[in-house]
């Protein structure tokens, strides 16, 4: 039963239009050296009339790490189909949505990669045409959890993102936050496949924010991708879900390898 409400959730927090333009909340500016491997999605969805956003990490010269869902287009859209590699822009190495800090360095997708046709399984990487030209200072690979890693209840971690925030500001914004075992995140029940966090004040991520990494505040390491943001912004302790990097991290290497087995994802389901 849980499964169905997550997955409803799921929808009602990633495609609710209402909530579109809202992101990290209760974070602060930070510059892209602080955050040198996070990329900025730009989505154009075909007919539509908005541009949709996500977050990714940088994980090699050529490969970014997002969500899922980040890929599909929205179900309940009479269009509906899977995006095409045409529709998406990745940003790296600036810290402004739109690059007008003129740091940033633009990439096309050249193939989108699913480890399985399934809506739960929230990861998927975007191989783009060509390489990032990395620096080590604006534009650098992430560190990703080791196998099997679990955060312990109360790890200390930040999500970055563009999502639009209560400044109405287009800088990337980290907002620290905690993951939690229990209390409101007892929907998680298997923490080998999600993590779930909270943040004080209705600190965290939002629309706009998914598919950006989840990392340590201490060691600097990727441990989740963000999934679902619960009832944000209006709850008082933010919940968030987050796609276990670790339980992944096979997948990810065969990607990176070039020995992953594409999948083509479901078009269209019907949940909500
Ligand atoms: C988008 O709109 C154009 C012009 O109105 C139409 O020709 C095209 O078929 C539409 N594409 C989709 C995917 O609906
Ligand atoms: C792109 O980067 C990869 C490492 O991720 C490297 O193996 C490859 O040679 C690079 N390709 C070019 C054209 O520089
Ligand atoms: C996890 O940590 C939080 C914050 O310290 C605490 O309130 C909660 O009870 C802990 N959960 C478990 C299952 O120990
Ligand atoms: C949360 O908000 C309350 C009320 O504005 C404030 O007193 C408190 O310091 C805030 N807590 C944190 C950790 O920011």
């Amino acid at each position: 039963m849980w499964s169905i409400i997550v997955r409803a959730l799921f929808f009602i927090t990633h495609w609710g239009d209402e909530l579109l333009n809202v992101g990290i909340h209760g974070g602060t500016e930070i510059d892209i050296t602080e955050s040198p491997y996070m990329a900025a999605l730009h989505i154009t969805v075909p007919n539509d009339t908005h541009i949709r956003q996500c977050g990714g990490s940088i994980i090699s010269a050529s490969h970014i790490l997002t969500a899922g869902h980040c890929v599909l287009l929205k179900t309940d859209d009479p269009n509906s189909r899977q995006l095409d590699i045409e529709d998406f822009l990745v940003l790296v190495g600036s810290s402004k949505y739109d690059n007008s800090d003129k740091r940033g360095e633009v990439h096309s997708v050249e193939k989108i990669l699913f480890k399985e046709a399934s809506h739960m399984n929230d990861i998927a990487i975007l191989k783009l045409s060509e390489n990032i030209t990395l620096d080590d200072k604006t534009k650098k690979v992430i560190q990703l959890a080791e196998k099997s890693y679990i955060p312990p209840n109360d790890t200390h971690v930040h999500i970055d993102g563009w999502g639009e925030n209560p400044e109405n500001s287009i800088n990337l914004h980290r907002a620290h936050i905690f993951t939690l075992y229990g209390g409101g995140c007892d929907l998680v029940g298997d923490h080998n496949h999600q993590i779930c966090t909270w943040g004080v004040n209705s600190s965290g991520p939002c629309l706009g924010d998914s598919g950006g990494p989840l990392v340590t505040d201490d060691t600097n390491v990727q441990i989740g991708i963000n999934s679902m943001s619960l009832h944000c912004p209006y709850d008082e302790n933010e919940l968030a879900i987050f796609t276990n990097v670790a339980e992944n991290l096979d997948w990810i290497h065969s990607v990176l390898s070039n020995q992953e087995d594409t999948v083509t994802p479901e078009k269209t389901q019907t949940v909500v």
